[in-house]
């Protein structure tokens, strides 16, 4: 009774023209009312020996058309696929609408580059404010007062305020080391800025300062990377070696040959600039090769005056410090001619000079 059942079953399974046919079918036969469940159920009032007879056929049944209808249906969605894209518009070989992704602007990417390195070297962050006062940006920093050594900084003022105090735009990135040696009872100006610490201290000093100048390597608004070790014992060794790892990671070179040659700022003696070899004879600076120096940073153990104005006792403490030109950097290390075209917000500058924002998390990664 069955196979005559089941060859019926499957002929009509096999001539479903579309998968609505074959649910319809699937439904007749294989839901709940339907025809193959009916004979299941009947298995349950059989005679224990008829259930015997009747009951490999009737799940043999069940099977069979279970199969047949999942082939089936394979088969018409194949080809109600087929059609649909046979008789569909789309036409994958045009190009796609341009996407415009944002970019990473060098300077950010240079930045996060000094930040991870100094990182792995033990430093910490430290933040300022952008507008400081004459405290922190000179006088702490034994820049004595009407001392011709201010003038080397063109500052912007701000107009006096009630009190004849005026604010500045901070000149450059070491009125931090101030506020971080310095342990006050006066709240920090804003959550974000670093309060004073007692040493050891270890930190790094990214961010923006300002002076009144404008040419191809001058930009009235600029970056720094300040840095500054305080602990006991600390000499020009522990700063040359410091710098001397920074530029090797940082220009991705086994080694640097770097030089001091000796400077003034009021705030280290001695104090010095580092200089590293480079070859500018092809037109670009080539760092590590060549018998010329690009000086690159600020450096010099911190003067004892300094320590004294923050509270530090200098015949306990001693302490290195350092301060790079980010945008300068960056542009050593990946060859933008002018300056001023950073700041410039062109996007076409951008899109040739910019960094994939997803980019590997290398700090030495190179252009993208
Ligand atoms: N503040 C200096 C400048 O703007 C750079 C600098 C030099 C920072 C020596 C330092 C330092 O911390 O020790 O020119």
């Amino acid at each position: 009774m069955t196979t005559s059942l089941e060859t019926k079953m499957l002929a009509k399974i096999a001539a479903a023209s579309d998968t609505g046919a074959l649910e319809t079918l699937r439904v007749e036969y294989l839901g709940k009312s339907g025809s193959v469940s009916a004979l299941l159920k009947s298995l349950g009032a059989m005679s224990p020996e008829q259930r015997k007879a009747d009951g490999p056929a009737i799940n043999a049944l069940r099977g069979a058309v279970a199969d047949a209808i999942a082939d089936r249906k394979a088969v018409l969605e194949a080809a109600e696929l087929d059609a649909r894209l046979a008789a569909g518009r789309l036409d994958l070989s045009l190009p796609a609408p341009p996407r415009r992704a944002g970019r990473v602007h060098p300077v950010m990417q240079v930045m996060d580059e000094m930040i991870a390195i100094f990182a792995e070297l033990g430093f910490s962050l430290a933040e300022g404010p952008d507008i400081e006062d004459d405290f922190h940006n000179f006088t702490a920093l034994n820049f004595p007062p009407r001392h011709p050594a201010r003038e080397t900084h063109d500052t912007f003022f701000f107009p006096p305020g009630p009190d004849g105090e005026r604010k500045l735009l901070r000149t450059h990135t070491s009125p931090v080391q101030v506020r971080a040696m310095q342990r006050t009872n006066a709240p920090p100006p804003a959550p974000w800025i670093a309060t004073g610490s007692a040493p050891p201290i270890r930190v790094i000093v990214p961010g923006r300062t300002y002076r009144r100048d404008n040419d191809a390597t001058h930009t009235p608004m600029f970056h720094q990377l300040e840095g500054l070790v305080i602990d006991r014992n600390i000499h020009m060794g522990h700063l040359k070696w410091t710098l001397d790892q920074f530029f090797a990671r940082f220009f991705e070179l086994e080694s640097v040959v770097t030089r001091f040659r000796p400077h003034y700022f009021p705030f280290t003696e001695p104090s010095a600039e580092m200089d590293v070899q480079c070859d500018t004879s092809g037109g670009e600076v080539k760092i590590g090769q060549g018998s010329e120096w690009s000086e690159i940073v600020g450096c010099g153990m911190v003067h004892p005056a300094v320590l004294r104005n923050c509270g530090i006792d200098p015949d306990q403490w001693q302490g290195f410090a350092f301060g790079f030109g980010v945008d300068r950097l960056g542009r050593l290390k990946y060859g933008m001619p002018d300056l001023r075209d950073m700041f410039a917000s062109d996007t076409r500058w951008l899109a040739h000079y910019g960094f994939s924002a997803f980019a590997a998390p290398n700090p030495a990664s190179g252009l993208s």
